[in-house]
């Protein structure tokens, strides 16, 4: 049976089963997973990298569905993690803490705690102060926290301006200068050991050379500091591989995996990789309903069940995402402004995008939304959050159900003094 999302007499299908029949079991809009896209993602990465046997720390944040997270786990991934809560969602889901890298710019001290206590294998540290807070917490607990020092190689990445992150301008990691001072001076700190570097440049990059920039002085700085006595094991690259949403050239793996290797082949050091889009985008598509055609005078648009609460990337990043029929209708294509129900001019999926003749009640789906979909999704305009299912082999799973509207109102309470009427 062929995986993923396929065409089957006309009518698209997930893993052998058909969406429309998903749409009447589940409702719309719905998440639809591929176990089998999501299996194969991992297998060819690590593939990929024979040879180097790289820790694979998943980035949780791309989609952190327990599911999701326990299939890369019990195929020997880690994760990279930004947040206790998603600390708390690796550890759930099975990922070995010895495995999970600690990034992100504002860790608290409860959260540096919880992850000493866990056990994982680096605090990617960002700062001086952080650094500083690290070594208080872990002599506090009477414990040496394994550091990654998160470089800033300042290359520009070339991608959307809120993805880049590896310039000197970004609020991320530390300049090559400061990052060189530091881990010499904390060589006398106790409570924190440095003992690798790492870094990311940022997301959905289609070039592979600011990537071959940033590892060549990432393997330099981390040979000149280990020759200087601070006992570096380890150089972990981040993530950030881009994947064909439109017409991105993006290096495909195996470019990509050869830059990796010629700056790490020969350094003796371990490598840490964080892939987190090119591991899920695929895997996963937005499944709506339209709900009306509505024709202005300048536009058609399409009115579907979805929103930009459910998915967000179009109007924040003015991300162009493939949408397509279920089943196609016969006719020209003509240009649609496909857009949500959501209250703002914002939310929309498309705009002028040629489609095939659409009515309300057909099913759409929004694919390449495996990746930053469901957990950027919110409940903005009182709307519950849409189930999520994985496919396997002809079965589906609910592995989210949909949020009830008795939850959403649930989670608030009325002040003391506002007695019920
Ligand atoms: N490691 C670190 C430290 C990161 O900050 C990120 C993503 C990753 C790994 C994984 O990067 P990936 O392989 O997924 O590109 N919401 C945006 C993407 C934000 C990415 C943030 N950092 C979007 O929808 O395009």
């Amino acid at each position: 049976m062929t995986t993923g999302f396929v065409r089957k007499g006309g009518a698209l299908q997930c893993d052998g089963v058909p969406l429309a029949k998903i749409a009447r079991d589940h409702g719309t809009p719905a998440w639809i997973y591929s176990h089998g896209v999501l299996e194969a993602r991992y297998r060819e990465f690590v593939a990929a990298f024979e040879g180097l046997d790289p820790t694979v720390c998943y980035a949780l944040k791309a989609n952190s569905n327990q599911a999701v997270i326990a299939t890369f786990a019990r195929m020997g991934a880690g994760a990279d993690i930004v947040s206790a809560g998603e600390l708390a969602r690796a550890l759930h889901a099975g990922v070995a803490p010895g495995k999970i890298v600690f990034a992100g710019v504002g860790k608290t001290e409860d959260e540096m705690a919880f992850a000493l206590d866990s056990g994982i294998l680096q605090f990617n540290v960002e700062s001086e102060p952080e650094l500083e807070a690290l070594a208080r917490v872990a002599r506090r607990k009477g414990k040496t926290a394994p550091v990654a020092l998160r470089v800033n190689p300042d290359v520009d990445a070339k991608t959307h301006k809120k993805i880049t992150t590896g310039k000197t301008e970004n609020k991320f990691g530390i300049e090559i200068p400061r990052a060189r001072a530091l881990a010499l001076a904390a060589r006398k700190l106790k409570g924190v050991r440095i003992e690798a570097l790492s870094t990311h440049i940022g997301s959905q990059i289609t070039d592979v050379t600011p990537y071959r920039a940033a590892f060549a002085r990432m393997a330099a700085l981390g040979g000149e500091l280990r020759a200087a006595g601070v006992p570096m094991t380890r150089l972990d690259f981040g993530g950030g591989l881009g994947v064909v949403y439109r017409d991105e050239t993006p290096p495909d793996l195996g470019a990509y995996a050869r830059a990796v290797k010629s700056a790490i082949a020969g350094t003796g050091f371990d490598l840490i990789l964080e892939p987190g889009r090119w591991l899920v985008a695929d895997a996963g598509a937005l499944l709506a309903k339209v709900v009306y055609v509505k024709h202005g005078s300048a536009k058609r648009f399409a009115i579907l069940d979805a929103a930009m609460s459910e998915l967000i990337r179009p109007t924040l990043y003015e991300a162009w995402m493939p949408i397509e029929p279920v089943r196609a209708r016969k006719g020209a294509k003509r240009p649609y402004d496909v857009v949500g129900p959501v209250c703002e001019s914002g939310d929309y999926f498309a705009h002028d995008r040629p489609l095939p003749p659409l009515e309300a009640g057909d099913l759409v789906v929004v694919r390449q939304a495996g990746a930053y979909g469901a957990v950027m999704s919110s409940t903005y305009n009182a709307r519950p959050l849409a189930p999520e299912l994985l496919v396997r082999k002809g079965k589906t799973a609910v592995v989210r159900p949909r949020q009830t509207l008795e939850s959403l109102i649930d989670a608030d309470r009325l002040a003391p003094w506002q007695s019920r009427r």
